[in-house]
């Protein structure tokens, strides 16, 4: 026994000098980067976040990584505020004291945060949490479920540095229909850009008037949309979505600011009843119909408008409307943006040159599989005519081709424009047309190939045009 014990205390001995060693060897190391002035540190810190809006709650990047380094990173990580102001949480990575404790670690720097729970509980108290921190909310964007959304407390909170608003809902199938539920946002001065989900019934009460911006994301009919934006007089950029069916209705309606409209054109149209002056840019989606290029030819015609970019989408598209669209829009249209046509019948509809005859920036997006080599053909002649018309027409000056492959393979060659192609493509660059050929797909992870480039500048507008 005694030996036992006189084991056990010798070989303590002996781990203890031996740790004893090891903890003087390391204070003796010099970590050039533990001398730099705390200010610096937290510089090189919040250069760590390159391009990310949110930090996320992952032990394996952002703040969280950097405050388990070691001791002065972590005190330099947790009171640097900036880098714990933009948090994105859902219910799967997060826990809500680690919730509270990032938004209290934020001071009182502006916040932008994005809170997705399905969890009702769980987003119930990470609401509240955030709730108190609602003097500084800067840019929020909520994804709750519908049952929560009467219930938030925000009626008598204020809002000093609210400058955007998105509300989703995370429908789940027992979910009832909520019928008097109202979500009511007051004193929020700021406030200029709300992005709505279907909200089911659930009424929001927010500062329309003082709106520049609004996405109404499958709201249920143009009447209710209507009422609404008879309330937001100073909207800049509108998009909507509707679905289901729209009774007839009489009603009118001008924004006299609105400069950007995005819609789709499920049911009756919204195009309607809008007269839009001062309108510069207009998108249209989904499942356009012969009776809508009627529309849409007395909609710019009633709004007079200095209309110059088009988008337009929709794979059902029958080439004699979109032929009608395009000429509802032809005085001033000098921008064209289309996405998922059918390239045979976009191409039959740019070739008259009385259609969109001052064109000069062409951006064509095609999502559904390779183009053959008569596409190519066919496009290549489309730019080559547009590149010098005869006059008075204007003349093509950015062509943007960004072709994805979808889920069927990638960079092989076969998916390809051919070396002729490429070359005449090139050769059009050299004559000064900027152009950037862009093809995408997936295999195992999705990828692109930039073919040829000769503007960046066009590709940033076909990325984000609204
Ligand atoms: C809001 O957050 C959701 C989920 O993170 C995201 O998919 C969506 O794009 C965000 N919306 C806006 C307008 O930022
Ligand atoms: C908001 O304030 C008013 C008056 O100050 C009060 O009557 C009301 O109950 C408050 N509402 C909420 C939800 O706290």
């Amino acid at each position: 026994m005694a030996c036992v014990f006189g084991c056990r205390n010798w070989m303590i001995a002996v781990l203890t000098a031996e740790r004893q060693k090891l903890q003087t060897e390391s204070d003796a190391i010099v970590y050039p980067i533990l001398s730099l002035a705390p200010e610096i540190t937290t510089e090189i810190f919040l250069r760590c976040r390159g391009s990310e809006t949110y930090s996320r709650p992952y032990t394996s990047k952002g703040p969280l990584l950097l405050a388990q380094i070691c001791h002065q990173w972590r005190q330099i990580a947790i009171h640097t505020p900036e880098l714990w102001r933009c948090p994105q949480f859902n219910a799967i990575s997060s826990s809500v004291d680690l919730f509270k404790l990032w938004l209290d670690r934020s001071g009182n720097l502006p916040l932008t945060i994005s809170l997705q729970s399905w969890d009702t509980a769980q987003a119930s108290s990470m609401i509240e949490a955030s709730t108190i921190h609602s003097h500084h909310w800067q840019d929020v964007n909520f994804s709750l479920p519908l049952t929560l959304y009467p219930t938030l407390g925000l009626v008598n909170a204020s809002f000093p540095m609210l400058r955007k608003i998105t509300l989703n809902i995370i429908q789940r199938g027992g979910d009832q229909i909520v019928t008097d539920g109202v979500i009511v946002i007051r004193n929020a001065p700021l406030l200029r850009n709300a992005h709505l989900g279907t909200l089911w019934g659930v009424k929001v009460d927010i500062p329309w008037s003082q709106l520049t911006s609004l996405t109404l994301r499958e709201t249920v009919n143009v009447a209710d949309c209507l009422t609404l934006l008879r309330g937001c007089t100073d909207l800049v950029k509108l998009v909507v979505s509707i679905f289901g069916q729209t009774p007839p209705h009489k009603d009118s309606l001008v924004l006299p600011a609105l400069e950007s409209f995005h819609c789709n054109l499920m049911a009756a149209l919204i195009l309607e009843p809008l007269t839009l002056p001062r309108l510069q840019r207009l998108g249209i989606t989904e499942s356009v119909q012969p009776q809508h290029a009627v529309v849409l030819k007395n909609f710019i015609r009633r709004s007079s408008c200095p209309l110059y970019a088009l988008s337009i989408s929709g794979y059902n598209i029958a080439p004699e409307t979109l032929t009608a669209c395009l000429i509802a829009v032809s005085d001033s249209v000098s921008d064209l943006d289309v996405h998922d046509l059918p390239p045979a019948q976009l191409l039959a509809a740019l070739e008259p040159m009385e259609i969109l005859p001052h064109l000069k920036i062409l951006r064509i997006h095609f999502k559904r599989g390779r183009l053959s080599e008569t596409d190519y053909r066919d496009l290549i002649d489309v730019v080559h005519m547009r590149l010098s018309p005869p006059p008075p027409r204007g003349c093509l000056e950015g062509f943007a081709l960004y072709s994805d492959m979808g889920p069927t393979g990638l960079l092989n060659p076969y998916y390809m424009p051919t070396v002729s192609a490429m070359a005449r493509f090139r050769a059009f660059a050299a004559a000064g047309l900027k152009i950037k050929l862009t093809i995408a797909g997936r295999q195992a992870t999705h990828s692109t190939h930039v073919a040829l480039d000769s503007s960046s500048e066009l590709y940033m507008c076909l990325a984000a045009p609204w």
